[in-house]
């Protein structure tokens, strides 16, 4: 294994990618990135500030005083830990319009790419193995039915005590897919050299393991 490397996981909303990401990196002693969190972040700020969900003068502006870092696994926007406020079903749906946006995409894709650049990474989202770390050592795109995630989404919000109905959530998964996937830039898709773990029926432990066996 060389001194410096990056994974890239990509793959659905409710795939497990934060799960996985997170156990890898703390088996490998390495950092985390979560790129999901930063475009929450960016959707949680343009709706509190009531900046318009398209291109135009005022996003570049906010975008331009805006600073997004993570410190010890929390995600820092402007100074304040936002971890909990961007994980409300809202939240979700906002990151998604905003990551359809290009001056949303090129300010992110640089501060990760920053990050990916200095020390070992595991970066987790949607375009890591096709655009963020192209040459990235190791690339995964990990896979699960929409029934699978939606019934792991289902019992989460219902742990967290904000239950909602699985139809609901399963339509939620459905539409972010179609946004994700059809979106004009960098669209989720899985890079040609990324190795494909669909994780149907296998437990946290199991992809972890598979994980770290690709990459060892
Ligand atoms: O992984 P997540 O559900 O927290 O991501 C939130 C949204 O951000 C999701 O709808 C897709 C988008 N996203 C993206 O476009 N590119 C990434 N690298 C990561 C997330």
């Amino acid at each position: 294994m060389k001194d410096i490397f990056r994974i890239a996981i990509d793959g659905p909303s409710g795939a497990g990618k934060s799960t996985i990401a997170k156990a890898v990196a703390s088996g490998l002693g390495i950092d985390y990135i979560d790129t999901g969190a930063m475009y929450r972040a960016v959707g949680y700020k343009m709706n509190r500030e009531g900046v318009p969900f398209e291109e135009c003068d005022e996003l570049r502006t906010m975008l331009d005083s805006t600073d997004i870092d993570f410190v010890k696994g929390d995600i820092i926007l402007d100074g304040e830990t936002v971890n909990t406020l961007i994980r409300t079903p809202e939240v979700s749906m906002l990151a998604s319009k905003c990551s359809a946006l290009p001056m949303v995409r090129e300010k992110l894709v640089d501060i990760q790419r920053g990050m990916g650049t200095r020390k070992s990474v595991i970066m987790d989202g949607r375009d890591i193995g096709t655009n963020v770390l192209k040459d990235a050592e190791y690339k995964i795109f990990l896979t699960a039915s929409a029934e699978e995630r939606a019934r792991r989404r289902f019992l989460e919000l219902q742990e967290k005590g904000t239950p909602q109905e699985y139809d609901a959530v399963l339509e939620d998964i459905k539409q972010r897919d179609h946004n994700d996937m059809t979106r004009e830039l960098n669209p989720l898709a899985k890079a040609d050299d990324a190795i494909e773990l669909n994780t149907d029926g296998l437990g946290i432990d199991e992809v972890v393991q598979a994980v770290l066996d690709i990459i060892r």
